[in-house]
């Protein structure tokens, strides 16, 4: 059996690296990697693909940045050849990017079979690109794999028959315990800043447009975060979307002033030390609740909602929102010491992608 398994964004190269690990390993399988491009710069994409020793990309389609809709529709014209040049057995895709809902749109337009990984998680947020994203590749896919039992719930509840979901945990912490070895002590990413201190430190990551392009929210975000830096240190990698808002809000000048440790997007292995040596992880990433979940450190989720109720429920992560107030309350909780305990979902215990493989051949 032939599949073509399909990365764009940073959030995939995690997902993909344990399945294409586990194809490799598998005799009557065999996998064409397409990187759609959608991520091109190398702190974006080239050092995930080194560390987490991902094949080079069979194809590139190198379709780089633009409106959501110019990029959908590039990584669909350019990946429709594709399709017609290898003609395979079924179509991967992870996740929630553009390039997921892309290549999965081509794909059952010529009638080949979709695999979803990551399948069934909702915010309930249609505001959220993802959402939407998520919500049309279960529609269209033909095996979904999930993360989090909840995830079939909200499946069953759109329609989708539950014979063709499977419950297979979750991929990326496949990726977070094979390479948690390799993890790069926080002292030499802080000290590759210019930052020598070696204690306690907050870690921030903050990416969603609903955060970083709405002045307001992000001039919000920033005021709390100062505050918060006068009791614990924080460390801050940029992701190019933010640094280009904070820059044209001029606020990258604040927050450096407050001292804030700004650092260029990191590599897997240099965030993985970051997110496990932090006492807390301010962020708006959905993976990130996830890796803290696994890791056991406090997480504060920036966001009104999230897709990873399971993070909450059984993990590390509180979901604050925007507002001030309540994200002073909820550092307040970490810092005397009421942070939640939490325990290790089912199924993340680093050997979904061998369970997907498994799968994938009794079904393909
Ligand atoms: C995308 C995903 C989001 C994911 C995030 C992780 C969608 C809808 N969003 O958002 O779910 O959490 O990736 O990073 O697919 N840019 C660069 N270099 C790059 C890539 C992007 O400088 O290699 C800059 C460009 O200015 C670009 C902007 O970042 O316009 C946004 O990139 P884009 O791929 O549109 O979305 P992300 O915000 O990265």
């Amino acid at each position: 059996r032939h599949i073509v398994c399909v990365v764009g964004a940073r959030p995939n190269f995690m997902k993909i690296a344990p399945i294409m690990r586990a194809v490799a390993a598998t005799e009557g399988l065999r996998a064409t990697l397409v990187h759609t491009g959608q991520h091109y710069d190398a702190a974006m994409k080239a050092s995930f693909f080194e560390q987490l020793h991902i094949p080079e990309p069979d194809v590139d389609l190198g379709v780089g940045s633009g409106s959501h809709t110019e990029q959908t529709a590039n990584i669909m014209l350019r990946f429709e050849s594709v399709l017609n040049a290898h003609q395979p057995d079924a179509v991967l895709v992870v996740g929630d990017v553009n390039s997921t809902i892309a290549c999965a749109l081509v794909a059952v337009k010529k009638g080949i079979p979709i695999v979803h990984v990551e399948a069934g998680l909702r915010s309930g947020d249609r505001a959220m690109p993802e959402e939407i994203n998520r919500i049309l590749t279960d529609q269209i896919s033909d095996l979904l794999f999930t993360t989090e039992r909840t995830a079939l719930t909200n499946l069953t509840g759109e329609g989708i028959a539950a014979e063709k979901v499977v419950f297979a945990g979750n991929v990326m912490i496949d990726t977070l315990m094979y390479n948690l070895s390799e993890a790069v002590p926080a002292a030499s990413t802080r000290a590759a800043a210019g930052n020598n201190a070696t204690g306690d430190y907050g870690l921030l990551t903050l990416h969603r447009p609903s955060n970083v392009d709405e002045p307001e929210t992000l001039a919000r975000l920033v005021q709390v975060l100062i505050e918060i830096s006068t009791e614990l240190p924080l460390v801050f990698p940029v992701h190019p979307r933010t640094r280009s808002r904070l820059a044209d809000a001029g606020l990258e000048a604040r927050l450096v002033d407050a001292g804030i440790t700004l650092l260029p997007p990191q590599g897997y292995r240099e965030m993985l030390g970051l997110m496990r040596e932090a006492r807390v992880v301010f962020t708006d990433s959905g993976g990130i609740q996830e890796e803290t979940t696994a890791l056991g450190v406090p997480c504060i989720t920036l966001r009104e909602s999230t897709e990873r109720p399971i993070t909450v429920e059984c993990g590390t992560n509180s979901v604050v929102g925007t507002d001030p107030a309540a994200i002073r309350e909820a550092w307040a909780a970490v810092r005397d010491g009421h942070d939640k305990a939490g325990r290790q979902p089912e199924g993340w215990d680093g050997h979904a992608a061998e369970r997907i493989v498994r799968a994938l051949l009794e079904r393909l």
